[in-house]
């Protein structure tokens, strides 16, 4: 594990541009349990039931009452780990370029980081569907099931359901960061949903070298990444940052 971290943190050390890719493993250490595996979200609801768009559109009060509110508690409470502030830390350094992240809970944005692709949206705003009108997920009046727009229509947070296309200008961005970028860092993340699972096939097709870190092995473990450095994203970023800190 030691010669892995120092040869990775001279590898970031000299490369020109590295991007990170970033999943819900990433804010697991800020109390935001992930999607899949044990303790994640899916175990306790089917996302097919409460996380696909036509379900919204059939019963918004429903998905409301269970996903929405049980994400809102979770990502006001949380607060960037030591995974997020080392990301931001890359990032003073000169080194780590861009984040291409799937979580919606804007950690990486309050870790320091400036330039942040919310591949799946956010969840800090909601939209009314009739008018369009823009409120931050803080203000909105949960005294009412669903929350509703001065005009009537019905609040949807900033986030992609299941079923819904990405916005073309995250997808174009991401790819753009994907293909000019030498080494990608792919943090936290499954890897199972797609497209965001095919960011490192981009980055890879196009020559950086793709750094895994992660707890368990992932699809990409096997053909697409160059190396897994398996732990938890907190303790591996801060040891590769402690050796690129000896590297200046
Ligand atoms: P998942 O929950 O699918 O995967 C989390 C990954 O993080 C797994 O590979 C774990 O092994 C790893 N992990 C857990 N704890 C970790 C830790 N402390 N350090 C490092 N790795 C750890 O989450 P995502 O891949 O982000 O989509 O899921 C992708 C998308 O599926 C989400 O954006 C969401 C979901 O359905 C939408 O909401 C549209």
């Amino acid at each position: 594990m030691d010669s892995l971290i120092t040869s990775v943190a001279r590898d970031l050390a000299a490369a020109s541009r590295v991007v990170a890719l970033t999943g819900a493993g990433i804010s697991v250490e800020s109390g935001i349990p992930p999607f899949r595996g044990k303790g994640g979200l899916w175990e306790k609801i089917d996302p097919m039931e409460y996380a696909h768009i036509d379900a919204f559109m059939k019963d918004p009060a429903k998905i409301w009452q269970v996903l929405i509110l049980e994400m809102k508690n979770v990502v006001d409470k949380a607060r960037p780990n030591s995974a997020h502030q080392g990301l931001a830390r890359l990032e003073t350094l000169g080194i780590l370029k861009t984040i291409i992240t799937q979580n919606v809970d804007g950690l990486h944005q309050m870790a320091g980081n400036t330039d942040v692709i919310e591949f799946h949206g956010n969840f800090a705003w909601q939209r009314c569907m009739q008018c369009d009108h823009r409120l931050e997920t803080r203000h909105i009046d949960l005294a009412q099931m669903p929350p509703r727009c001065e005009c009537g229509g019905i609040f949807r947070p900033e986030c992609v359901f299941f079923g819904e296309m990405i916005s073309p200008d995250h997808l174009n961005r991401s790819r753009q960061a994907a293909s000019s970028c030498d080494v990608m860092l792919v943090v936290g993340t499954s890897a199972l949903v797609q497209p965001a699972a095919f960011m490192p096939v981009i980055a890879k097709r196009s020559g950086a070298r793709i750094i895994e870190i992660n707890s368990e092995r992932t699809p990409l473990t096997r053909d697409v990444s160059d190396l897994l450095i398996m732990g938890k994203a907190g303790e591996v970023i801060n040891r590769l940052l402690t050796e690129i800190e000896k590297l200046r």
